[in-house]
């Protein structure tokens, strides 16, 4: 079918080539969402009586037929239709007649792909809270089971002060639990509905945006329809954003992990199926996973800084650019998501050994402690310190175990807040959980059916 916006020419094959690129295949990520908002619209469009009721019945049954082609894997999008929402008007026009010709009252495609988009990347937020908040959850249990098992606490890398395994894995369960609530935060700013906004102007009809917001199950209509279309590419950055905080942390979390699992240092190890052989060396047991981890968190960096690059400069209203921002949104998200899948994983397969942990405690470890008991006997602090500092091998052995019930302000090793931070897990997940139900229920009011549109 002819593009949108065919007049009586055709255009040239490398400009379609140059400037269709690859959105067509993206868009394939994008179906269910724009049905989901045309539904909308048209309901929108049949309460100011632009639609009649049976136009209205035609389009929301040929809707849901696209629901169904596209979970069939179905619904082909081609370079000619340019993205989804043409290859969806076209199946409209196709099967029903002029009706599909009037889906596209009072709408642009420029508000049409932001709002599919703000569905898509809605729910994704809502997913991968959950997500990360159960990673927390994962090393939260770990740092319970773990609590009383010494490990050396390193600054510099180098010997520093006694610290435990549960001490080490619930910093990383207290920094996931917060970036899960980060994106929680954000679920809020991101749930308003551009739909109406058409091309960055809105449209001299009496459009009910409130009613067509309700619909899709968002919060509130994002009011100025120019800042609606200006926030395309800047509320993907934001989230992307977020998820490079997570994927940095993920990162951080498989070097500590490379390195602990090394065989000189034997704190941990990973078993067989979480790492992968060389072609040479027959030994090998590599942590390909973990280094992937670290690398693939650059590349969720990167998305990040494109977008904004991109839509950096742009003059207000609608620009092409903002087509280029679709491809690193999809690419960091999902990059995010099947890294906090990866380091769940891991997470919950790592072996402790206590025996490793316990000898790894040498003398040196203990320097600072013994300082301070010296300070609880009368001893001002700094000349102590002068003097062990001078006679390091003077430091006597202390017990690892003893050392980590000794220290009991909040968040040390006898002291971690495991129960608040479970409470803490338990509340983001509950948010998620609910939320989720509550945009399955405005999906199923729209399409009478049990969907999901991120599906990673
Ligand atoms: N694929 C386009 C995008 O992602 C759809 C909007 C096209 N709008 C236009 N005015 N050319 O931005």
């Amino acid at each position: 079918m002819a593009k949108l916006w065919q007049k009586e020419y055709s255009l040239d094959s490398l400009m379609e080539d140059f400037t269709v690129s690859n959105d067509y295949i993206l868009d394939q990520d994008l179906v269910i969402s724009d049905v989901l908002a045309s539904i909308a619209h048209a309901r929108g469009l049949n309460k100011i009586k632009i639609l009649s009721d049976n136009e209205l019945n035609d389009l929301e049954k040929g809707l849901k037929q696209i629901i169904e082609l596209k979970e069939n894997d179905n619904f082909p999008i081609t370079k000619e239709n340019e993205d989804c929402h043409t290859a969806i008007e076209s199946y409209l026009t196709d099967k029903f007649g002029d009706v599909g010709k009037k889906i596209h009252t009072g709408r642009s495609r420029n508000d049409q792909v932001q709002t599919a988009l703000r569905i898509w990347m809605r729910e994704f937020s809502v997913k991968l809270t959950l997500e990360t908040a159960k990673l927390g959850k994962i090393l939260l249990d770990f740092s319970e089971t773990y609590k009383n098992i010494p490990m050396p606490g390193r600054t510099h890398m180098q010997i520093a002060m006694p610290s435990s395994v549960g001490l080490w894995a619930s910093s990383f369960a207290e920094e996931f639990l917060d970036e899960a609530k980060r994106v929680e935060n954000f679920i809020d700013i991101l749930d308003q509905s551009p739909l109406g906004s058409a091309a960055s102007y809105g449209v001299p009809l009496a459009l009910d945006r409130a009613y067509t917001a309700e619909q899709m199950g968002f919060k509130k209509v994002q009011k100025n329809v120019l800042y609606s279309n200006n926030s395309r590419g800047k509320f993907e950055a934001m989230l992307l954003d977020l998820c490079d905080y997570i994927a940095l942390t993920c990162s951080k979390l498989a070097q500590d992990l490379i390195l602990f699992t090394l065989p000189e240092f034997g704190y941990f190890s990973l078993p067989k199926e979480l790492c992968t052989g060389s072609s040479i060396m027959p030994q090998k047991k590599n942590p390909d996973g973990l280094e992937l981890a670290r690398s693939r968190s650059s590349v969720v960096s990167s998305t990040a800084f494109r977008v904004k690059s991109i839509i950096r400069s742009l003059p207000s209203g609608y620009n092409r650019d903002f087509q280029d921002t679709k491809e690193p949104l999809l690419v960091g998200t999902k990059a995010t998501w099947s890294l906090v899948a990866i380091m769940a994983k891991m997470t919950e397969k790592v072996e402790v050994h206590e025996e490793n942990l316990v000898k790894a405690c040498v003398s040196d470890l203990y320097a600072t402690d013994e300082v301070l008991e010296r300070v609880k006997k009368g001893e001002n602090f700094r000349d102590t310190y002068k003097s062990v500092g001078l006679n390091l091998d003077d430091v006597k052995t202390y017990d690892p175990y003893q050392t980590i019930k000794n220290r009991s302000s909040i968040g040390t090793t006898n002291n971690l807040c495991i129960d608040e931070n479970n409470e803490y897990a338990k509340s983001v997940i509950n948010e998620s959980l609910n939320k989720m139900t509550q945009l399955k229920s405005a999906y199923k009011n729209l399409c009478e059916k049990e969907i999901e549109v991120v599906n990673i």
